[in-house]
């Protein structure tokens, strides 16, 4: 047996359907989708809790994090142009560094998509469960409310509370949405985007009057330390602009039109952030700053109580097209997993009816509402970034590697600046990496130890590569 052996460009560029695709899309339809999957639980939601770690410093967090995303997009865009196949950084690895990487990047990913979908239905919750209180309907603590919680320490303890039903209960009808096969259209995404965008620019037009400077004094409370720290936790905002890439091989002319997409999309997102954390932090010192429900919460305070309700709903229509977006990747990823058989044969097999993949559907909803059911956001959106980031420097060297070992591959967009960019995105991510709390790498540890044992008590025995099953 060999975990290192590597699959050729032609093997995974053959298992996928990309020549049956339209190639119809433009710069601005992909810069939607991006939008579309971006735009979610992190600016509703984790703006709270990042302004608690770095203060009014969370504006620099956000740009921060901007940049970094802005180099992984660089790097990201020339695999998924070179192989325009589901599975995205799974697929490459299989490739560039041989199947116990890929498996144990596939294992992570599942942090990118799975806990990912987690924290947006668990922020879902957090913002619905006010919008029910302000209309009458009040629930009972102990049904909102995870079990687990993280203390001032960071430590996780009981909180008193039973499950966040809220939570299980969105992802699973979202599961059952993608078990009957409905798939979000590109006009559906266009109004959720533009939802999306108007609530966040009423946000800031209500608010911006109410801006007062004396907030921003002391810019940076805790320091350097603390915008870093808000930043690790901001950067899950930004988590799902791989989706433009992940599209390339849909696109007219990916060599312009995907940069320019990725460009506009963290363009326009990163304009609306900044914004949002400029006019929050100005309008609520941040120590009083709503945690679970920051922009409703801050409109609330100034007596705009209508907008604060409008702005909740839009963020509730907005978090369900990403929550949409990521389950249905995850699911995919699970399938191309399993159909290379490092994963049982059941998580690809596709209903009769529905013509979906209806097990690895279920198993991958039921997983990921339990989690957002019992475990505290914070603690989700640590461990999603840890594994997006860690997925995004194997990209990096991924670039690196190929380009040396697979010269000869057409790549329809290249990284400029190889070797130095994928080395600076890889010096970023690991900063950023290191910037979270310490526990949140044991547990990110463990998560990979785990895989590894997997990997060698089943999957390896039943990869088709190793047993030369794959065409
Ligand atoms: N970036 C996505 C969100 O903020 C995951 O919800």
């Amino acid at each position: 047996m060999n975990i290192w052996v590597t699959k050729t460009p032609a093997q995974i560029n053959e298992a996928s359907d990309h020549t049956l695709l339209k190639k119809n899309l433009r710069a601005v339809d992909l810069a939607a989708l991006g939008i579309g999957s971006v735009v979610g639980t992190g600016i509703f939601v984790a703006t709270g809790q990042g302004s608690q770690l770095a203060g009014p410093g969370i504006l620099l967090s956000f740009i921060i994090a901007a940049v970094t995303c802005a180099f992984c997009a660089l790097t990201y865009s020339e695999l998924a142009c070179m192989f325009p196949v589901a599975g995205s950084t799974y697929s490459y690895s299989y490739v560039a560094f041989g199947e116990v990487v890929a498996w144990i990047i596939g294992w992570d990913l599942m942090l990118e998509y799975l806990v990912a979908a987690s924290a947006v239905a668990s922020g879902w919750s957090t913002t619905f469960i006010p919008l029910l209180t302000q209309m009458g309907l009040k629930l009972p603590k102990a049904l909102i409310t995870p079990p687990l919680t993280t203390s001032a320490a960071g430590k996780v303890v009981f909180s008193g509370g039973v499950v966040d039903l809220p939570a299980i209960l969105i992802t699973m009808g979202i599961s059952w949405i993608l078990y009957i096969g409905i798939r979000e259209s590109a006009k559906i995404n266009n109004i959720i985007v533009g939802i999306k965008i108007a609530v966040i620019l009423l946000f800031v037009f209500l608010g911006v009057s109410h801006v007062d400077f004396a907030n921003f004094n002391p810019f940076a409370p805790f320091g350097w330390k603390g915008i870093m720290a808000g930043a690790a936790i901001i950067f899950f905002a930004y988590i799902g602009f791989d989706a433009v890439s992940t599209a390339a091989e849909e696109t007219r002319n990916p060599k312009r039109d995907v940069p320019l997409g990725l460009m506009v999309c963290l363009g326009v997102i990163i304009i609306l952030y900044v914004s949002v954390a400029f006019v929050l932090t100005g309008m609520v010192p941040f120590k009083e700053i709503d945690v679970g429900n920051a922009l409703p919460a801050a409109l609330a305070r100034i007596g705009i109580r209508w907008g604060g309700a409008l702005v909740a709903t839009g963020a509730v229509i907005g978090m369900i097209s990403t929550l949409l977006v990521t389950l249905y990747g995850q699911v995919r990823i699970f399938m191309v997993m399993a159909r290379d058989g490092l994963l049982p044969a059941s998580f690809a097999r596709v209903h009769r009816v529905h013509k979906t993949p209806h097990i690895c559907t279920w198993i991958t909803g039921t997983v990921t509402a339990l989690i957002a059911g019992l475990f505290p956001l914070t603690m989700i959106i640590d461990l999603c970034n840890i594994g997006t980031l860690f997925a995004f420097v194997l990209v990096s060297i991924g670039v690196v590697v190929l380009r040396k070992t697979r010269p000869e591959v057409e790549r329809k967009f290249k990284t400029p600046g190889v070797p130095f960019t994928p080395m600076i995105t890889v010096g970023f991510c690991f900063y950023l990496m290191y910037s979270l709390p310490k526990v949140t790498w044991f547990r990110f540890g463990a998560w990979l130890l785990a895989g590894l044992l997997i990997y060698f008590l089943y999957s390896v025995k039943h990869s088709k590569l190793q047993h030369g099953l794959q065409k």
